[in-house]
């Protein structure tokens, strides 16, 4: 008889690099975080983990083809609130499903979502930005990620509050929208804080307000929604990242484990935090709790969110 047993996947994964797609533009937040906390991930796996960009359709794109590839935990993605629960209303035909198609490995971030705006448009502060887009609604647009993308959910949120539509400009994430937001070329975007701390330090955008209850330790002068006169609009994102459905228990866990160590390391927690992210607590890395997070937040948003036509 062979004595010989094999190793199980988890004693040998991984023995070549590993695919991290991001669903949006290099640059953005998304692929900020992504590689961020993949650069970590890579030294304690021993392989080295390539980001493969992806765009289109508000990130849904590269997240079916997530769900369609190898089970063997070579293709990954990182996914966020939009591509894993905002999509689920939004596309009625969406080819995958957040929670029967992925399994859940660690959320990565929070992402406070802020006001900002080309440096030149005319409101100074909140309040005198909600009264000019209320009265310019025809002649505003505010750029965006994609239909289901964060910054469009958000600033659709925003909108619904303020009860106006204005036009949206599509981009294949914010990493090019704040391009253009810079460039003067679009009005205003409602973007996750680490695409935008950069930005504002360098004075070359406005920010209004950050939608959280706190003010973010990154941008100390930026004030709250609540503090600028909008409290009714209070949104925050989150970064998170799957694997496609069966992969093994075994993989998932070394996964899970090398983004954990990840986010307990200074170097990366300083840069996290340095971009304004919230790094997630010890049970709210675990795939049990991210698995969680994406179904309260598919509840959340099927009644707010109405099909894109
Ligand atoms: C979004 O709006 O969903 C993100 O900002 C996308 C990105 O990472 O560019």
């Amino acid at each position: 008889l062979c004595a010989f047993v094999a190793p199980s996947a988890a004693q040998t994964y991984p023995t070549r690099s590993i695919t991290m797609i991001v669903p949006f533009a290099a640059g953005g937040p998304t692929d900020v975080v992504a590689r961020i906390v993949t650069a970590h991930m890579a030294q304690t796996l021993g392989q080295s983990i390539i980001i493969e960009n992806v765009v289109g359709a508000g990130g849904t794109t590269a997240t079916t083809r997530a769900a369609r590839a190898a089970n063997d935990g070579y293709t990954l993605i990182t996914g966020h609130m939009g591509t894993h629960a905002a999509s689920v209303p939004l596309y009625p035909k969406l080819a995958y499903h957040p929670e029967k198609d992925f399994e859940p490995i660690a959320l990565l971030a929070g992402t406070p979502i802020l006001i900002l705006a080309r440096k030149d448009f005319p409101p100074k502060d909140l309040k005198e930005f909600v009264a000019y887009v209320k009265a310019n609604a025809e002649k505003v647009n505010a750029a965006h990620a994609g239909v289901g993308s964060v910054s469009h959910v958000s600033c659709e949120l925003l909108h619904s509050i303020l009860d106006i539509k204005p036009v949206g400009v599509p981009f294949n994430g914010t990493g090019p929208a704040m391009n253009a937001l810079v460039a003067g070329q679009v009005d205003y975007m409602c973007d996750q804080i680490v695409n935008a701390v950069p930005q504002i330090n360098a004075g070359t955008i406005k920010a209004y307000a950050i939608a959280t209850p706190e003010r973010n330790p990154s941008l100390p002068n930026v004030p709250t929604t609540a503090e600028a006169g909008l409290p009714a609009f209070q949104a925050q994102a989150w970064n998170a990242m799957f694997a496609p459905k069966g992969t093994s228990p075994a993989i998932v866990a070394s996964l899970n484990a090398a983004a954990v160590k990840a986010l307990d390391d200074e170097k990366v927690r300083k840069r996290l935090l340095e971009l304004g992210s919230v790094i997630p607590t010890a049970a709210e890395r675990m795939p049990e709790a991210l698995a969680a997070l994406v179904k309260s937040e598919i509840a959340k948003w099927s009644p707010v969110l109405k099909p894109a036509t």
